[in-house]
């Protein structure tokens, strides 16, 4: 790319000379917290924890976002639910989601999120489709039917905080309700301090495409910051849904399964244009052992490797002949026997 192409690229006026929408390398507030760029990390239930979190931040993220919580888990002091809040300070800013339906418990949790983690942000989650938070706990999507519900909800826990309350929200139930400005509208009025907007409905689930024109819908219903999500694997398709929603920052899931580096990726696209190569074996392999290592501090070796068991294929796909990595990997339960699988498949010595 010419030097004229990079610096029109880079530019944040357009050649009419308007203003374009979605600066792609400034940094964005939630209430009083700058974010240093609009790159965010989705909360991914089994993926979003302190080791990945620290990868990812250092991958380029500006924002991560902690798997969701259950307020009663929290509450009744369930074991696992609190090992899940563990935080460290090279990954903030960090938002920690909750999740329920119950006015009480819900307060409850974030004062305990906010008495017992360093959480910059709570983010409540309205837009899980799973059967145990959508169906038995009322909760996550489900609320998409109960805007009134949303109201109470986030008036009740942003007046129990001191730390700005957000909410992660779908475009609705199914396709004859899409309501997420009118969600965006009562949260807003409710005391919620930015909006993530998923573009598919509850009935989608994963499928289909996320429609981003109720993300711009909702950007320009509410003046609180409004994240957009669902769909950006790459630079370009980044750059596109800053531009196309008007969006202040975009939120990467799946695409950042096994591929950390595609916050470096698209943070250099948004920078210059540029395509950044794909990491060596050796990063891959480095990445791999180093994320392995991180789960195993956390949780042990057991849990540790039982993780990477998903992992570890992420790490390795579109490689050619990595199944018979992906079925050792499959069995593996301890560090040293992992190591010597992926040495022994990159063929590096140690
Ligand atoms: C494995 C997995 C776990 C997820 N867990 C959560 C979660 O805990 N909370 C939440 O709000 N969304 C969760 N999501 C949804 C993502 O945050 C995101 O909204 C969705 O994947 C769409 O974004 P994408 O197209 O970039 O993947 C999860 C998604 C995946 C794939």
């Amino acid at each position: 790319m010419s030097i004229v192409a990079q610096l029109l690229f880079a530019c944040p006026y357009d050649t009419m000379g308007s203003r374009m929408k979605g600066m792609v390398f400034l940094s964005f507030s939630i209430r009083d917290l700058t974010i240093e760029n609009k790159l965010v990390l989705a909360p991914m239930a089994g993926v979003s924890n302190n080791a990945f979190r620290v990868i990812v931040r250092q991958m380029g993220a500006g924002l991560v976002f902690a798997e969701m919580v259950s307020d009663k888990g929290l509450i009744y002091n369930n074991e696992k639910t609190i090992k899940l809040l563990h935080m460290t300070e090279d990954e903030r800013p960090v938002a920690q989601q909750i999740f329920g339906s119950d006015l009480k418990t819900m307060v409850e949790a974030a004062r305990f999120v906010e008495m017992n983690t360093n959480a910059d942000i709570i983010d409540i989650n309205m837009g899980c489709p799973v059967p145990k938070v959508a169906v038995r706990a009322q909760a996550g999507a489900s609320l998409m039917k109960h805007p009134d519900r949303i109201f109470e909800i986030v008036k009740a826990v942003s007046e129990a905080t001191k730390r700005p309350v957000t909410i992660k929200i779908r475009s609705g139930w199914d396709e004859h309700s899409i309501n997420a400005v009118e969600v965006a509208k009562q949260a807003e009025a409710a005391g919620a301090s930015m909006i993530t907007v998923h573009g598919r409905t509850r009935a989608q689930g994963y499928t289909g495409q996320a429609d981003w024109r109720v993300i711009k819908r909702v950007k320009e219903a509410v003046s609180i910051p409004v994240i957009g999500n669902g769909d950006v694997v790459d630079g370009k398709s980044a750059k596109q849904m800053l531009e196309e929603t008007g969006c202040d920052a975009i939120m990467i899931g799946r695409a950042a399964l096994g591929n950390p580096w595609i916050f470096k990726e698209i943070g250099q696209y948004l920078k210059d244009g540029t395509i950044i190569d794909r990491p060596s074996d050796q990063e891959i392999r480095d990445m791999m052992i180093r994320h392995l290592d991180s789960l195993i501090a956390m949780k042990g070796e057991h849990i540790a490797l039982l993780e990477m068991r998903s992992h570890g294929p992420w790490y390795l796909k579109g490689m050619d002949h990595a199944s018979s990595l992906r079925k050792v990997l499959s069995r593996t339960s301890k560090r040293d026997d992992f190591v010597v699988a992926v040495d022994t498949f990159f063929k590096i010595k140690v």
